[in-house]
């Protein structure tokens, strides 16, 4: 089994062009000694820059992905190998993880990471960068079956999710990298299946631990 994850439309990204220069963005960069492109959107320090900008109830969260990344990072499924993680942000870049990579504990260090390889988008190294939409990565990667999760998907649950997905070779299941709201209609035409997995909506963190973990119950079947 190589199971594939991917954090799609994911709150991670630089702050665009439209609010470089508001006032909340000039003020951070300022702080930071660091030019406004370059730093990470992030709604705890541009609250005032969100406001404006288009589907901002699902940008500016990185301390989520980086939350996710290492809930993911740290499972024995993903420490022997048996994971590829993708991060596929809301503006059409996707980040590949090195197979194995440790990432920073530190969000400090994380968000210093990030910044720099969505800056200077590196084509290999533990994480490589490149611009593509989620169904451009899916091609790539070819998986055998797309499970992506979602409140609004049909009723299953954590179990019968991580059964159908070890029965598999190659599966891929797809958790949303943002706080608020759903996938977009692109996204869900990527997907074989739509499920939920549980009657609460629930933080991509614990759902993607413990997706994990069932698939790992069923490793020596
Ligand atoms: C914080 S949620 C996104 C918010 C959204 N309110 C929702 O209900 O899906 C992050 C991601 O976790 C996954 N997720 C959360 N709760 C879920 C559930 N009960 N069933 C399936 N997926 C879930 C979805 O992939 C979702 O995009």
């Amino acid at each position: 089994l190589k199971l594939s994850l991917v954090l799609a439309e994911s709150a991670l990204e630089l702050v665009p062009e439209e609010v470089a220069s508001s006032p909340d963005v000039a003020s951070d960069s300022r702080r930071r000694g660091k030019k406004a492109r370059e730093i990470l959107l992030d709604r705890s320090f541009h609250q005032g820059a969100m406001a404006t900008l288009e589907e901002g109830m699902k940008r500016g969260r990185p301390d989520l992905v980086h939350v996710a990344l290492l809930s993911v990072t740290s499972t024995p499924l993903y420490l022997e190998g048996l994971v590829d993680v993708y991060v596929h942000t809301s503006r059409d870049i996707v980040i590949r993880l090195k197979p194995k990579t440790r990432l920073t504990k530190s969000y400090v260090r994380f968000r210093g990471l990030a910044e720099q390889v969505l800056a200077e988008r590196p084509n290999g190294g533990l994480l490589s960068v490149s611009q593509g939409s989620l169904r451009g990565l899916l091609r790539s990667v070819r998986p055998d079956w797309v499970c992506g999760l979602s409140t609004q998907g049909k009723q299953s649950s954590f179990e019968r999710v991580g059964m159908d997905l070890s029965g598999r070779k190659n599966p891929c299941v797809v958790v949303g990298g943002f706080p608020q709201g759903h996938f977009a209609q692109d996204t869900l035409k990527a997907f074989d299946a739509l499920l939920r997995v549980h009657p609460m909506p629930l933080d991509a963190h614990v759902v993607v631990s413990r997706v994990i973990y069932e698939v790992e119950k069923h490793l020596n079947d």
